[in-house]
């Protein structure tokens, strides 16, 4: 295969498994960045601030938070404003699927979010995917269409992440095959092209992602990236993770 044009990113949606902010001293030892890749940590956001602190504020560029509250301040009973965190952070994660099940977010929602994160000059990562349901009906397109759709009025020289994330590969062992992800993949950045052509955008996969398979998908062409869930907030795991990508030529 070609060299990767641009660094792989490898993201880690820790998630609310590292509970403990004693766990992230782990991270301080990670090569945050090589020739093939570069790295994202999403701890909660209660610990965005230490793992801010343990890593030292030159490496702000490799922190970035899970979720933000789609508005920046008032009323808002244990929302994240992204005023915040911004100081301490350079990406956000938006729609991932677990907000829009658990926290009932939607596209307006994730709209306001998008925005919020482009305003503060900070990278989004924009989540869709499809579910088990959406697949086996053959609703795949309209689905991730209409969450794509958002991006319409977006403007901004900055890069999006949009991460490919299908739900029924998240945290099941049941990742997509590497063929129905490029397939995604393709359609998602053709969509991308019809929808809004002035943004620049790479397309990164996330769903059951590790050791095992990591090397599968850096090999898809049209992939520039993963987000790592649970493997992320296991050090040892994630760790393997980096070290395949560096010994890949
Ligand atoms: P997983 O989660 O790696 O545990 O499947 C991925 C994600 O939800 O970002």
């Amino acid at each position: 295969m070609a060299p990767k044009t641009k660094h792989f990113i490898v993201i880690a949606n820790m998630k609310m498994n590292v509970i403990q902010d004693s766990y992230l001293q782990h991270y301080k030892n990670l090569s945050l960045t090589d020739d093939n890749y570069i790295t994202v940590l999403m701890p909660p956001n209660p610990f965005i601030i230490t793992l801010h602190n343990i890593l030292g504020k030159d490496n702000v560029k490799y922190l970035g938070s899970q979720s933000i509250f789609s508005e920046k301040e008032g009323s808002y009973t244990g929302g994240t404003s992204i005023d915040m965190i911004n100081n301490y952070i350079s990406y956000v994660l938006v729609g991932h699927s677990e907000r829009r099940i658990f926290f009932a977010e939607n596209n307006t929602d994730i709209q306001k979010q998008l925005k919020l994160v482009i305003d503060s000059n900070l990278i989004p990562i924009l989540a869709v995917g499809e579910s088990s349901e959406d697949k086996n009906n053959n609703n795949f397109q309209s689905v991730i269409r209409e969450q794509l759709s958002i991006l319409n009025d977006i403007q901004t020289s900055n890069p999006i992440y949009i991460a490919y994330e299908p739900i029924w590969a998240i945290g099941t062992g049941d990742v997509a095959d590497s063929k129905y992800i490029e397939d995604a993949a393709t359609f998602v950045l053709n969509e991308i092209k019809n929808i809004n052509p002035s943004l620049d955008v790479s397309l990164i996969y996330g769903g059951s992602v590790t050791e095992n398979n990591i090397m599968d998908i850096y090999n898809i062409s049209n992939v520039n990236g993963v987000l790592v869930g649970g493997a992320s907030a296991d050090i040892s795991k994630f760790s393997n993770i980096l070290q395949k990508i560096k010994e890949a030529n």
